[in-house]
């Protein structure tokens, strides 16, 4: 065959430029040869196309398609002249093809049901084009027909896709289930299946969705001799879907419709559904449908407009429509997940998954604490909201005591206990000293108090809410040389062994003698750098426990005493990590570009 066939190709399409290959007159009428063409040629039960090939300075009116010697003939009436080598555009009568193509399938569609109900009958002959039937050798009572209408509608229903294949002839053999004389077994053959029915040849052309035929409203069984005629009709529509989508919605009322409007709108959803190209635009067909003021939905609304004698057929063709396009859509949606796996690409490195972690001051209180209880500290914790008297008064700090001036401190306001004074936001960790003493009552003490702080400052170096460390040892006999080997021994384990401490005189209300710990530079190591102090960098304060803070505690300073120390959890998170922070603010930003950092 010199043409190519392209309504193998695309079974839908209407238009088709082509080369005129021969072209053969006689009187008014031609026959003319295409190098391709979208024209059926009569076969398979399928009645063929009739169209136009418009030329340059003619047009051959197609009133029939054939297969003659081999070769597909367009035949009809020759307006004007065509002639060999012409460049051609072939239109089809689309309505025709598509009520053929319906048809056709409707046939395989009710074939399937047959066979599937009464496997005994064996298929002899079909013909789909003005009669449509297929004959079956065997017999059948005629109560079958409503069975077999209802199990094709079911199919039609089922929206099952139709598909087809070339195929060679021994192939044919192994997968087909009926193979009717005289197929040439040289060339390639077509096979076509619904869903998963049965395998058959077939040279006509089909519809992809077995939705596309809307319903079978009709079949009739008759027994003649030895055979079965199955004659079946199918719903006609007005149009095809694709003319009538542009004006349809305007003419569709939805308070008083009929079965054609019904049958409109599925048309005209089915192409849709058929043609979106991503999951938005279905999303959107969707609501157009079934949303609160979608079509379907409007439809369902108006049923009790329809006239009572109407209603239960009306009722039935909706309820198929819905079911059909539900299922359409939801086809639909698998195959863009089927499209898009495909271009699925296992080397892509995947999206690592984002995993928090404890909070860099959250890390370094562990580490904090981890340090001290290997010595045999243990870890405390006192309220934030506290009383004046253990922030200041039970540490030697008497109300209206200068000292005082150096915590900015929050003062929450309530009424004043008469013991115990006003309640403040603790400003120091030092609060706890007293606490702790109250609480075990007998030394020894060895404990590390980590809390939150509040001060009013805010600055580069000051956030109002930081938090502190603070040591306290109380025992017989305990001396500042107990106070120098513990913070030897933190500097050493938090900061690393060649660290050194350093004791500065210094005052506080709280500590008798009273310093200030230094610790020696890592950057230089104790010579003198940009970073340090000529080679030592403040720690915070420290000293041996004065006896009026023992005596607020209820231990006996004449038997005991203690060394304390309390220094800022993010001041030596900045030393140890060598952090140069611009802003101690930053540490309490929620900025995951500085937080994921740590
Ligand atoms: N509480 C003091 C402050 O916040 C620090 C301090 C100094 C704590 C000396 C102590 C100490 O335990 O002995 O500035």
């Amino acid at each position: 065959m010199q043409t190519k066939q392209i309504y193998y190709e695309d079974e839908y399409k209407k238009t088709l430029e082509a080369k005129v290959i021969s072209i053969e007159k006689y009187d008014s009428m031609a026959n003319i040869i295409l190098d391709q063409t979208i024209f059926y040629p009569e076969g398979g039960g399928q009645p063929s196309d009739q169209g136009v090939i418009r030329g340059k300075s003619g047009s051959l009116e197609v009133q029939q398609t054939i297969i003659k010697n081999g070769e597909v003939v367009h035949i009809g009436r020759l307006v004007g002249n065509l002639v060999e080598n012409e460049v051609v555009e072939c239109n089809i009568d689309w309505d025709r093809r598509y009520k053929n193509m319906r048809t056709h399938s409707a046939g395989h569609i009710v074939n399937d049901a047959v066979q599937t109900l009464f496997p005994a009958l064996i298929p002899v002959e079909a013909e789909h084009g003005k009669k449509s039937f297929i004959k079956y050798q065997g017999n059948l009572s005629q109560i079958s027909s409503t069975i077999i209408l209802e199990k094709a509608n079911e199919i039609i229903n089922e929206n099952l896709p139709i598909k087809t294949e070339f195929v060679s002839f021994d192939e044919l053999k192994k997968r087909a289930t009926w193979i009717p004389e005289n197929l040439p077994k040289s060339k390639p053959l077509r096979i076509m299946q619904i869903g998963n029915y049965s395998i058959i040849p077939d040279g006509g052309t089909q519809v992809k969705k077995t939705g596309e035929i809307i319903r079978i409203s009709e079949i009739n069984v008759t027994n003649k001799d030895i055979y079965v005629y199955i004659h079946y009709k199918i719903e006609s529509i007005p149009e095809h879907p694709e003319v009538e989508n542009k004006n349809l919605d305007s003419n569709i009322s939805y308070s008083s419709y009929n079965s054609n409007d019904i049958i409109n709108t599925k048309n005209q959803a089915i192409a849709q559904i058929s043609g979106a190209k991503d999951n938005e635009e279905l999303e959107q067909i969707r609501i157009d449908l079934f949303g609160r003021n979608g079509k379907i939905t409007n439809i369902l609304k108006g049923i009790k407009n329809v006239p009572q004698d109407q209603r239960q057929q009306i009722g039935i063709l909706i309820n198929e429509t819905k079911k059909t396009l539900e299922g359409m859509l939801l086809d639909q949606k698998n195959s863009f997940k089927e499209n898009a796996r495909e271009w699925f690409d296992p080397t892509i490195p995947g999206i690592k998954k984002e995993v928090g972690h404890a909070h860099l001051v959250t890390q370094a209180i562990n580490q904090i604490q981890s340090v001290f209880e290997r010595i045999g500290f243990r870890r405390a914790r006192y309220p934030e909201v506290e009383w004046d008297w253990f922030a200041f008064e039970a540490l030697n700090m008497p109300k209206g005591h200068p000292a005082r001036d150096e915590w900015e401190t929050f003062f929450v306001n309530n009424p004043e206990n008469s013991r115990f004074g006003k309640m403040v936001l603790t400003p120091h960790t030092s609060s706890g000293q007293v606490r702790e003493m109250q609480r075990l009552k007998v030394p020894p003490i060895r404990m590390i108090n980590i809390a939150k702080c509040y001060r009013r400052q805010s600055d580069i170096s000051h956030v109002q809410m930081f938090h502190q460390f603070e040591g306290m040892v109380i025992d017989e006999n305990i001396s500042i040389v107990n106070l120098k080997g513990t913070l030897d021994y933190f500097a050493q384990t938090f900061f690393g062994s060649t660290r050194k401490t350093r004791l500065r005189p210094y005052h506080f209300q709280f500590t008798e003698p009273s310093f200030e710990i230094d610790i020696s530079c890592g950057i230089c190591n104790g010579v003198g750098c940009k970073v340090c102090k000529a080679g030592w960098l403040e720690m915070g304060g420290a000293g041996m426990v004065h006896p009026n803070v023992l005596k607020a505690g209820g231990v006996n300073p004449k038997k005991y005493s203690g060394f304390a120390f309390g220094w800022g959890v993010e001041r030596v998170l900045m030393m140890q990590s060598g952090l140069a922070i611009p802003d101690v603010r930053m540490i309490y930003s929620p900025d995951l570009r500085f937080l994921t950092q740590f």
